[in-house]
């Protein structure tokens, strides 16, 4: 296992921004993680990276840089049911078409989520009415306070909007390595959310497949968001903020036009891209940092943008949300 020191950032996160680690390991299988506990690497400062489209580097880091980078999808079929497994460094998407492909249904809303598998359970990944929680069966994580592997089932990841314990309770303790999803062959289709029923309509396509599904969502979030391999982001950067009714009641009497969504009787979630691009952000460029034009919750960076400078503007963003609504936009991004 070789570890480099020094080593630049710039292709190991999605915003493009430069800094350096103080050293950097590339695990491509999950006994180097045993290797790495040995040597007492989890006793000091480390963070994990899988297609870095996360995570904010602030300033360089003074630690080690563990990239996981194994590989592999394999499944099986019993009754109606459809178990895949696939390795942590998997790119997300890769394993969105391998069921597409297959004409396995359950993860085609989540095409082009950028990111590995082995990040999709730590934020419990989600988009156009789809979510992690709803299709993982199980995931393999490796305890870097124990050095044992443990097996997580659904219930004991804690899953909720964008949060699970590998999140929050256990934050930085395991390494997800590799994910298990349970989809069932005779699932129906889910193409009421967002924009989905009306492209679908627009190519004339009464009878959508899943790979139709998979195709018009991936069209709608390249129209809607920037491709992070040519504009350096990491999608949403905020969470939608889930507040209260009585406060949402109160809102509304100056706002109307407020975009909600009700989650039960006393909370809602409230687009935070609605918020901000009422605070005026929405395309607004601050030097090398720019509010996405076509969805003001995607900060991106016209190229040159430092992390200590994006972080700035988000910084400006949560002020002048609170300010404006007195709601505190929490960030969906790590940052370090
Ligand atoms: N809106 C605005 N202005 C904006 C952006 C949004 O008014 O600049 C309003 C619009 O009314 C829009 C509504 O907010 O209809 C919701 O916007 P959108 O459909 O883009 O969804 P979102 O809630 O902003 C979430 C996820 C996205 C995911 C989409 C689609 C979060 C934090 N973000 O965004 O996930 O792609 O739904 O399902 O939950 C990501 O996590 O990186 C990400 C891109």
């Amino acid at each position: 296992m070789e570890i480099q020191h020094n080593k630049l950032l710039r292709d190991y996160n999605t915003f493009g921004v430069q800094a350096t680690a103080r050293e950097f390991i590339d695990i491509k299988d999950e006994k180097q993680l045993l290797d790495l506990y040995n040597a007492g690497i989890f006793q000091k400062k480390f963070f994990v990276i899988g297609g870095g489209s996360n995570v904010l580097f602030t300033q360089d880091f003074d630690g080690t840089i563990i990239k996981i980078s194994n590989k592999g999808i394999q499944h099986f079929i019993e009754g109606s049911n459809i178990f895949i497994t696939a390795a942590g460094g998997e790119i997300w998407n890769d394993l969105v078409w391998y069921c597409v492909d297959r004409s396995f249904p359950g993860l085609e809303n989540m095409a082009l989520i950028p990111g590995t598998v082995g990040a999709s359970p730590i934020q419990n990944i989600g988009a156009y009415g789809a979510e992690l929680m709803n299709v993982m069966y199980t995931c393999r994580a490796f305890d870097t306070l124990t050095g044992q592997f443990k097996t997580f089932s659904n219930q004991e990841c804690g899953f909720s909007y964008r949060d699970s314990i590998f999140k929050s309770k256990c934050a930085g303790r395991y390494i997800v390595i590799t994910v298990t999803y349970k989809l069932h062959l005779n699932a129906s289709l889910n193409t009421s959310y967002g924009a989905i029923d009306a492209e679908l309509a627009k190519r004339n396509i009464t009878q959508p497949t899943i790979k139709d599904i998979a195709q018009v969502v991936s069209h709608i979030r390249v129209e809607k968001l920037p491709d992070p391999s040519t504009i350096g982001n990491a999608g949403s950067f905020f969470k939608n903020p889930i507040i209260l009714n009585t406060q949402l009641e109160q809102l509304k009497l100056d706002c109307p036009e407020i975009v909600f969504f009700p989650i039960d009787e006393h909370n809602s979630k409230v687009a935070a891209g609605w918020l901000i691009e009422q605070c005026g952000w929405k395309g607004k460029e601050i030097g090398e940092v720019a509010v996405w034009k076509n969805q003001a919750l995607v900060i991106t960076n016209k190229g040159m943008a430092t992390g200590a400078e994006i972080f700035l503007v988000s910084e400006q963003i949560i002020t002048s949300v609170l300010n404006k609504f007195n709601i505190k936009l929490e960030r969906e991004v790590n940052i370090l």
